[in-house]
């Protein structure tokens, strides 16, 4: 569904050139749940906005649904950190607006429109103001929003990381009923080795300066999955001592790794 074939990124600034990325090959397939796990400052988000079609590649291609993104695409919604609705427009008309941006049908969407506040738990407060709502609240919007157009391909940059550990985990637990549901592609950034665990079927560990692949590991693990049922589960732990040791590897000379100890800064 998704495919970064030898993609690249650098940006070329007053204090010099940062290189990004440097060599992403991933194939997402469709309906599947990818993490893309990171420190800080390694290229998570820049690899979202390429994928995205906001940013373009240096170098490569990225393809979606077998055609070469160059722009932004109705078919792929992006979802951030901050949800960024609009204050004095209701629950129900934050989730319209694309419909509104791109003058689709309003009476088609309305009904999915609440289908969705059902699905996310924000039945009954459609006609609510934002700044009435809780933080998660206003997130849970902001994922409706992006799923108003049926989008075949989601990608959410630390969507949950502003948010408090309980209503984090209610979150990811609505995100996990939506992918089952909806079946979109997901490529969801995240520094957390938890969240990443929790949601999803693979994990993509990249490594800082520039950002490559470090490697990508399976979670083979039963849905729904709960933080607290995970807690149990000897897979869980496997994975999760296995990603800690790979984010753990200091930045050695050119990705070597660390224990060499010429490298390091
Ligand atoms: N528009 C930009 N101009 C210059 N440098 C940038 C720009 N965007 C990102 N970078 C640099 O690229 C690197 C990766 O950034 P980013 O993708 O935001 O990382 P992450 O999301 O993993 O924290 C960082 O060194 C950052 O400073
Ligand atoms: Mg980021």
């Amino acid at each position: 569904m998704i495919k970064l074939a030898a993609v690249s990124r650098t940006f070329d600034g007053r204090s010099g050139r940062v290189e990004a990325l440097r060599g992403i090959d991933l194939d997402v397939a469709e309906g599947e749940f990818v993490a893309v796990l990171g420190r800080s400052g390694c290229g998570k988000s820049t690899l979202l906005r390429m994928i995205a079609g906001l940013l373009p590649v240096t170098e490569g291609e990225i393809t979606v649904a077998g055609a070469p993104i160059t722009r932004p695409r109705r078919d792929i919604a992006m979802l951030f950190q901050r949800p960024a609705l609009l204050p004095w427009r209701s629950v129900l008309d934050n989730v319209l607006l694309p419909v509104e941006i791109f003058g689709w049908s309003r009476s088609k969407h309305r009904e999915r429109a609440r289908e969705l506040l059902d699905l996310t738990g924000l039945g009954g407060f459609e006609k609510r103001l934002p700044h009435e709502l809780s933080g998660g609240m206003q997130q849970r919007v902001s994922l409706c929003r992006s799923l108003i157009g049926e989008p075949r391909v989601m990608l959410m940059d630390e969507p949950f990381s502003a948010l408090d550990a309980l209503t984090r985990e209610e979150l990811s637990g609505e995100l996990q009923r939506v992918h089952m549901e909806t079946k979109a592609t997901i490529v969801f950034v995240t520094h957390s080795i938890d969240e990443a665990v929790l949601l999803a079927d693979r994990v993509v560990v990249l490594s800082p300066r520039p950002g490559r692949i470090r490697d990508i590991l399976e979670v083979d693990i039963p849905r729904p999955r709960t933080l607290g049922r995970n807690a149990h589960l000897a897979e869980v732990a496997r994975v999760s001592a296995e990603l800690h040791e790979l984010l753990m590897e200091r930045d050695g000379p050119a990705g070597t790794p660390a224990a060499s100890g010429t490298g390091g800064r």
